[in-house]
């Protein structure tokens, strides 16, 4: 009896050390800089977007949007990280299917998180031969137009975040600690609701930084939330900038479903914006069930600090518009003028 139960233990012991093992080869191997494609040789005209998907009802709004990005010049292949583990093989190899024959220049490809770490949709891919990634959810729309204008603005400020939805990290003076917050006038925090970057920050999230971004990282899987925030606190501290925030002529946001977020808890329910700043406003008069978000996004924020030992987030101040619908009035001569009038003659 006791020899069986001896020889039980060692075959668990072994079974378990073998899943520890191809677990650790196959999170180096993602890390190994020879399956990956060459930085030097990355594509610059164009980038890579990877969209989040995760919920099967919303997959005929997850195609709409796909297609959408599919057929903008400036995309070469659009990505879909697939995050919900339960979703039979049989709807993805559909799903997939679908989506090919629904694409319009770029293609657009379904891929399975090979685990349900937030992480992972940071994880490098051999597949992204661009210098830039978008990383984007299946529950935002943006116009084509303005995703173009977002790339050029990264095109000429390659080490820093561009993206449409913004948010602040603030010092709350009585109770003396970091917090999560929104400001009309500054942000230092752009959301994975829509953000580009370059591609190398990839590989620098998931296999750089050291003990510090391990232990980050392992902060994200245990919260469950704020990979997002620490993408902004490693960028930041990359370039010793804030990211840029740019408008959307058109965003439409449809709410996360996920992380308990979708029943008001979160950033959007489905509202058109016709300017970030309303939304924004909105968000301001924050209900007590946000106030939950909140204050675990405002933990991460002092999580990463603590961890860091210093505060990398920087502000950026207003934001970059492409349509003279929302320019700013400049004074010229006494008059109230469009601020590019004043800067053409
Ligand atoms: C694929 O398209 C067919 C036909 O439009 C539809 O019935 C089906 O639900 C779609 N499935 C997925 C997973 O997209």
């Amino acid at each position: 009896m006791a020899n069986k139960l001896s020889l039980f233990f060692f075959f668990f012991v072994m079974t378990c050390l073998s899943l520890v093992c191809s677990l650790r080869q196959r999170s180096s191997h993602l890390c190994d800089r020879k399956t990956l494609p060459d930085p030097r040789i990355l594509r610059a005209d164009q980038m890579t977007v990877l969209m989040n998907g995760y919920s099967e009802s919303r997959i005929p709004l997850l195609r709409s949007i796909a297609a959408t990005y599919s057929a903008i010049p400036s995309v070469s292949s659009v990505v879909v990280l697939w995050g919900n583990p339960s979703t039979p093989a049989q709807t993805l190899i559909q799903l997939s299917y679908n989506l090919s024959i629904s694409s319009s220049s770029a293609p657009i490809s379904v891929v399975r998180h090979s685990t349900d770490s937030l992480n992972a949709r940071f994880l490098p891919r051999p597949s992204v031969t661009t210098r830039a990634v978008a990383i984007c959810d299946d529950d935002v729309e943006i116009d084509p137009k303005s995703v173009e204008f977002a790339f050029r603005v990264w095109t000429s400020n390659q080490h820093r975040l561009v993206g449409f939805f913004a948010r602040s990290h603030d010092i709350d003076l009585t109770e003396r600690t970091w917090i999560y917050t929104v400001h009309h006038d500054k942000y230092s925090i752009l959301l994975t609701k829509f953000m580009i970057l370059k591609t190398e920050y990839l590989y620098k999230y998931s296999c750089e930084g050291g003990k510090a971004m391990m232990e980050m990282r392992e902060r994200v899987n245990r919260m469950r939330n704020c990979e997002d925030i620490l993408m902004n606190f490693m960028v930041s501290e990359e370039g010793n900038e804030g990211p840029i925030l740019v408008g959307a002529e058109r965003a439409r946001d449809w709410g996360d479903g996920r992380n308990g977020e979708g029943e008001g808890e979160g950033e959007g329910e489905g509202r058109e914006m016709e300017g970030e700043e309303r939304k924004r406003v909105r968000e301001v008069g924050l209900s007590s069930r946000r106030g939950g978000h909140r204050r675990r996004r405002g933990e991460c924020i002092r999580e990463f600090h603590r961890i860091l030992g210093r505060m990398p987030l920087r502000y950026g101040y207003g934001k970059v518009v492409n349509s003279v619908g929302e320019q700013g009035l400049c004074e010229k001569g006494g008059k109230l003028v469009f601020c590019d009038q004043q800067v053409a003659k």
